[in-house]
Formats: structure tokens, sequence, C-alpha cells
């Protein structure tokens, strides 16, 4: 049986920050479920890594309903997860899932609808064992579908209970501006904003989403904060075997130019002198960022995790 650590939320004020204008805490550092707890992955590594991230006052997973392989593999593990181990802190805890890329076959299985957004709900709640979700996003912005329907299927998912908040993720910011009044009209605030932003990729600073979330009270997460793994030491001299470029699916092998490598090198030496890692460096500078509340890591060991929660200090 797990028992959690007493010590926990010992330092609660260096882990929490408050998400934009709301009610909500988050740990700077979330943990995130798309690689590292599919069905394919060893569900004790997996729980391994909960465990540890809960133990340090990791308080936030964040999963989508087609996370794995295969697709809805990572929420049957969280499923799993609760049953064996969290259904006593389900109160501790902050979870969120997504809906928005291609999850079932038929027209009713990827985008922006209603039918899309309601139908994947019910099925994340089944897989994860959970009555509700406490954060319920839209996962990527259709272009073809009226954005009214979209956020009036997220304002009828906290009216029914299986959502108490919502965000929206990879929106242009036009459309994030017309969502946040859409929402806010209804009285269901926008809770967040979810976007990759690292130091090789800034674009939610250069198009000004991230301004506009701290100016609204819009909480920001960031995905992907160590550019999966580049803004790391991984790759610095080759391409492990058992990394995630390895594997050459959401990670290309192309991506790691010679010029790119030259980069995380310099970057490299630079956290050095500052007593850091790369991996420590490339998250304390996301969560420098005015308006960030919070980034989303991925973690193949505890280990990983475990040098991940330094930036938080
Ligand atoms: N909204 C969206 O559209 C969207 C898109 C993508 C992701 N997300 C969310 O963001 C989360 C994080 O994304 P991500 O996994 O790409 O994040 P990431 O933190 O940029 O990359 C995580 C990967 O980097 C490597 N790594 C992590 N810490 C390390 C360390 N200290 N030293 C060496 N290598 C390290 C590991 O890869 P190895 O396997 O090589 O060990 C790990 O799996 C996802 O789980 C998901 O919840 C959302």
């Amino acid at each position: 049986m797990y028992t959690p650590s007493i010590h926990r939320y010992d330092d609660s004020d260096t882990i929490f920050t408050r998400c934009g204008r709301s009610g909500v805490l988050l740990p700077k550092i979330s943990l995130g479920f798309w690689h590292n707890f599919g069905g394919v992955d060893p569900y004790e590594r997996s729980r391994a890594i909960t465990h540890y991230a809960f133990d340090h006052g990791i308080t936030h997973f964040d999963l989508a309903n087609n996370y794995g392989p295969p697709y809805g593999s990572a929420e049957e593990t969280m499923g799993r997860l609760m049953d064996d181990d969290f259904r006593p802190y389900r109160d501790e805890l902050f979870i969120s899932s997504k809906a928005g890329y291609d999850m079932w076959p038929g027209p009713y299985g990827n985008w922006g609808s209603r039918k899309y957004l309601m139908a994947s709900l019910d099925q994340s709640l089944r897989r994860m064992h959970l009555d509700y979700v406490d954060l319920f996003y839209s996962h990527r912005f259709d272009p073809d579908t009226p954005m009214e329907e979209t956020l009036q299927a997220l304002v009828d998912i906290v009216r029914s209970g299986k959502a108490l908040y919502v965000g929206i993720s990879r929106w242009p910011l036009e459309a994030l501006a017309f969502a946040d009044q859409y929402l806010r009209d209804r009285d269901v605030p926008l809770l967040i904003f979810q976007d990759k932003l690292n130091m090789l990729s800034q674009e939610p600073i250069e198009n000004g989403t991230l301004e506009y979330c701290r100016t609204h009270g819009i909480g920001f997460i960031s995905f992907s904060p160590l550019q999966q793994g580049l803004l790391t030491d991984r790759y610095l001299n080759g391409i492990p075997s058992d990394s995630r470029m390895s594997r050459d699916t959401s990670l290309k092998s192309t991506e790691l130019t010679p010029e790119l490598l030259q980069q995380l090198r310099a970057w490299n030496e630079e956290a050095a002198i500052q007593g850091h890692t790369l991996a420590d460096h490339a998250l304390r500078w996301v969560l420098a960022q005015q308006g960030v509340t919070s980034v989303i890591v991925g973690a193949s060991s505890v280990a990983q995790l475990e040098r991940n929660l330094k930036a938080m200090g």
C-alpha cells in the first residue's frame, strides 16, 4: 500500500503558484502523461514516478484522451493508479484531460464539436475511474467548428459537474481572446492556457499570448519545457538507445542539427557555471517568464523527475 510522504507540503511556499486570477494553486512543476505512462510502458515505473511526484508536492497530473500508446492507455494507467494508490488522496490531486486530436474513427472522434468533446470526456472519466476531472481542455483550435459550439460544450461540461474548470490549448491569440470573453460572460472563466514555451520555442512570448494571459488573469502552463528532452544533457554526446529520439516518433533525429547541438553545448556550459544542469537551467528559464504558472515536464525515470524538481528551488 502506498503511503505518501508526510512532508509533501513542507515546501508549499516554494512549490505552489496561483493560477491566474483564480482560487487554484498549482505546483510550478506539473507531471505530464503524454509519454511513459502508456500501455507499452512498465506500470511499476510509471507508478514510481507518480509516487515521487506526489511525495514532493506535485499535485497536478496532465493527461489527454489520446496519450499512450495505445490511445487511451495513459488514462487507463491513471485509473489503475487511482485504484491502487491515489483514491484516498483524490481531493489533493488536480487532474486534467483533453480532447481535440484524433481519438476514434469517423467524424465524431476528432477536433472540436460538442458531440466529440462530450463523448470523449465520458470515455476519459471511465478510463481514469473518476467522477470528474479538475480541468478539461479543448486540446486544439478547430477552424471548422464555430468557436461558440466548442466553448458552450466546455460551459455545459462544467455545469454538469464532470469538470471543475476549463482550459484551452494551442488556440491562436484572437480565438483565445474570444474564448476568454465568451466563457467569462457565462461565469465559467477560462482557468488556464496551455502551449509550448521553452528556450527553443518562444512563440507564446513573440505572439503576445503569454502577455494576454498575464493581463487577463488567465494561468499559463507550458508543455514540453525541455523540448522533449533536447534541453537536457540527453543528446550532448549522441542518441542514447533508451531515449525518446531513438524511438523516432514525436522527436525526430533530424531535429538535432549540428548548429543546435552547438547551441545546446553552449547552454550546458553556461548552466554548469551557475551550478545547474541544462534541464534545470531550461526549466528555470520558463518559470522566470512573467505570467507562467507551471511547466509540465515528462520523465522516463524517477531520477529525471528528481533532477527536474530542483528547478523550483
Ligand atoms: N497541449 C498539448 O498539445 C501538449 C503537447 C505535448 C505535451 N503536452 C503535455 O506536456 C507534457 C510534457 O511534455 P514532454 O514529455 O514533451 O516534456 P519535456 O519535459 O520537454 O520532455 C520530457 C522528456 O525529456 C527527457 N527528460 C526529462 N527530464 C530529463 C532530465 N532531467 N535529464 C535528461 N532527460 C530528461 C525524457 O525523455 P527520455 O524518454 O529520452 O528519457 C522525458 O520523457 C506531456 O506529458 C503532456 O502532458 C501537451
